[in-house]
C-alpha cells in the first residue's frame, strides 16, 4: 500500500496518475480538507500537519508515501525524510527534471501557492539541474480556493480572469514551459493554458507519480485489482462529489472522516 496526501483535492491529480500506472497497488489518500489551504500558512505549521498525516498513514502499513502537495513538499519534505524510515517522494524534483527536459528557450515559469513561491524550492532545483535556465516565479493564491470551491468548469469567467491577472507577467517573460507547482492547478489547466498560449504545462503531481511508479515495483499478485481508500479532515460529502469528477473512471470508495489532530 502507498500513502498519498495533500491539503485537499489537488493530490488527486497525482493519485489518478498513480492508479493508472500501478493498477494492482492499494492506495490510501488523505486530503486535509479541514485545514486547507496550506499555501498561506507558515512552514512550521505545514511541517506539524504533515507529520500528523504521516503518522496516520503509517497506521495502514504503507511501504512508501507521496507528498502530493507542492507546499508541503517545499516546507516539510526534509523533516519527514529525517523522521520517518520509508521512501517519501515529493513533487519538486520530478517537476523540475521534467521542466529542464522540456524547455527549448531556457525560460521556465513556476507557479504555486504563496508559501511555495516564498520558499523557492522549485526554482532552486531547476537551477541546480541547469544554472542557465531563467526561472520566473509567480504566486497564485486564489487558484486553490477556485478549485476547492468548484470554479473548475471549462471557460469559467472568474477562473479565466484570475489566470489572466496572475499569468500575464509570465507571457511577457517569454517562458515556453510552466511548472504547475501546486497539485490543484491541473484541475484548472484550461484557464492557465488560455492565458499562456503555446506554453507547455508540467503537472507536478503527474511528474511525481511517474517518478514514484518507475522507482517502486508494483508489489502485487498478478491480476489483483488495487483499492483506493480516502480520508478527509472535514465532512466527506463535498470531497466525494468533487473527487469523482476528477478521478473519472477510477473507482473511489466513499471518503471517511478522521480527526487528524489526534495523530
Ligand atoms: N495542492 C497544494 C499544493 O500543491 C495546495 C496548497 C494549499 O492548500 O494551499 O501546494
Amino acid at each position: 500500500m502507498i500513502g498519498v496526501f495533500d491539503s485537499g483535492l489537488g493530490g488527486l491529480t497525482a493519485l489518478c496518475e498513480l492508479a493508472e500506472l500501478m493498477p494492482g497497488e492499494d492506495f490510501v489518500y488523505f486530503g486535509d480538507t479541514g485545514r486547507v489551504p496550506y499555501g498561506s500558512k507558515s512552514a512550521d505549521t505545514i511541517i506539524r500537519y504533515s507529520e500528523e498525516i504521516m503518522r496516520f498513514l503509517l497506521g495502514f502499513g504503507i511501504r512508501a508515501a507521496l507528498v502530493a502537495c507542492g507546499t508541503a513538499s517545499s516546507a516539510a519534505l526534509p523533516t519527514l525524510r529525517r523522521k520517518f524510515a520509508l521512501p517519501i517522494f515529493g513533487v519538486i524534483d520530478a517537476a523540475a527534471e521534467a521542466a529542464v527536459r522540456t524547455t527549448k528557450n531556457g525560460r521556465v515559469g513556476v507557479i504555486g501557492t504563496s508559501t511555495t513561491i516564498r520558499l523557492g524550492a522549485f526554482a532552486q532545483k531547476i537551477n541546480e539541474l541547469d544554472p542557465k535556465i531563467e526561472v520566473s516565479s509567480v504566486a497564485c493564491p486564489l487558484f486553490v480556493h477556485l478549485v476547492e470551491d468548484g470554479f473548475t468548469a471549462p471557460g469559467d469567467p472568474v477562473t479565466l480572469a484570475a489566470a489572466e491577472r496572475y499569468l500575464s507577467p509570465l507571457r511577457t517573460a517569454g517562458i515556453d514551459t510552466l511548472v504547475l507547482g501546486c497539485t490543484h492547478y491541473p484541475i484548472i489547466s484550461g484557464a492557465i493554458a488560455a492565458a499562456l498560449p503555446g506554453v507547455t504545462l508540467i503537472s507536478s503531481g503527474k511528474a511525481a507519480a511517474d517518478m514514484l511508479a518507475s522507482a517502486l515495483k508494483e508489489d502485487i499478485s498478478p491480476g489483483k485489482k488495487g483499492t483506493i481508500r480516502c480520508f478527509v479532515s472535514d465532512t466527506p460529502e463535498s470531497f466525494e462529489s468533487a473527487a469523482r469528477v476528477f478521478m473519472g473512471d477510477i473507482p473511489l470508495g466513499s471518503a471517511e472522516f478522521v480527526d487528524i489532530s489526534k495523530y
